[in-house]
């Protein structure tokens, strides 16, 4: 099959898809790069951080299979697939315990100050003092769209003894999916304002596009602490600046997710120190990434012999 892999997988997928596909590599790829990348394949395998706009897919008459390494959908045309008639998969559950896990890396990290402290020790400052943080136990953790990933760090958080308190886009779905979620579901006001840590989980989509900001940021605890793991732009960066630069209530924030990414991109954030940014890194545990990469290997395979719709577990089947 003639295949683009727009974005890096693990590198022993790479190896199996060489060793049996004819397999163009276009990583960084601008949309005019990416059309002239995509003209001749049957198959296109990306991840976070490329748009498969419907202009790039137009100039891809022969393309049949698109495959989501991941589980956001928010960077594919999928109507304009569907349209075109070509079959859209994606790998979503496998992302869901690193991404959970690097969570709490993040909460730890900007509660208690660990980058700020490694940044000082490394000039020689011990500031024991001025490094200080808040407690994870007995604190409440607001997980802001419990699904899968959201799902799990409440579950996380209940370990740590934090109260944890979660809300959804629709309560009785997500009950009816997780009987056994161990912690209530309630309204997106009541988590904002009672939470010591808010965790963001949701996928970017209309209604979510800066769903956090001046309004949501106003009405947080004075001293609380924001994560964002599900996509930049559910968070109005500006309004977060204001928000930190104004110190009324939030203390500090943690993004791995930004409005904009990709090599060469600062955000405005980075200029305070109470604010912990990561490249977009949540579901990079290597031990996940190999198993996406042998599930990317399934799906191509289950496609070619016209068995994706036995083969593919129900989640990874989109259009
Ligand atoms: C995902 O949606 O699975 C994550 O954003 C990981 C990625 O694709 O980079």
């Amino acid at each position: 099959m003639k295949l683009l892999l727009a974005s890096p997988l693990h590198t022993t997928a790479v190896s199996q898809l060489q060793d049996h596909h004819d397999v163009r590599v276009a990583y960084n790829a601008s949309e005019s790069q990416f059309r002239d990348a995509i003209g001749d394949r049957e198959a296109v395998i990306l991840r976070s951080g490329v748009q498969l706009s419907g202009n790039v897919l137009s100039a891809a008459p022969d393309l049949r299979l698109i495959i989501r390494a991941g589980s956001g959908l928010d960077n594919i045309d999928v109507d304009a697939a569907r349209a075109q008639g070509v079959r859209v998969v994606r790998v979503p559950g496998v992302s869901a315990q690193p991404v959970a896990e690097l969570t709490f890396a993040l909460l730890l990290a900007v509660g208690r100050k660990i980058v700020l402290a490694d940044r000082l020790l490394r000039q020689g400052h011990w500031p024991k003092p001025d490094l200080g943080g808040p407690l994870l136990h007995g604190k409440t953790l607001g997980v802001v769209g419990a699904g899968n990933i959201g799902g799990r760090v409440g579950e996380m958080g209940l370990a740590w003894g934090m109260t944890v308190l979660g809300c959804v886009e629709s309560p009785d779905e997500a009950r009816g999916r997780r009987p056994d979620l161990g912690f209530p579901l309630t309204s997106f006001d009541k988590v904002v304002q009672e939470s010591d840590f808010l965790s963001l989980h949701v996928p970017l989509q209309p209604n979510t596009r800066h769903l956090v900001g001046d309004e949501v940021l106003s009405a947080m605890k004075k001293g609380s602490l924001l994560v964002n793991m599900a996509r930049g732009g559910v968070v109005d960066e500006a309004a977060l600046l204001r928000c930190l630069t104004a110190g009324e209530t939030l203390a500090g924030a943690a993004l791995d997710v930004h409005e904009r990414e990709g090599e060469g991109v600062v955000p405005e954030l980075a200029r305070l120190d109470n604010v912990v940014l990561t490249p977009h890194i949540g579901a990079m545990a290597s031990d996940a990434q190999q198993i996406i990469g042998e599930r990317v290997g399934l799906l191509v395979s289950a496609f070619l012999h016209d068995r994706l719709d036995s083969e593919a577990q129900p989640d990874e089947l989109v259009a």
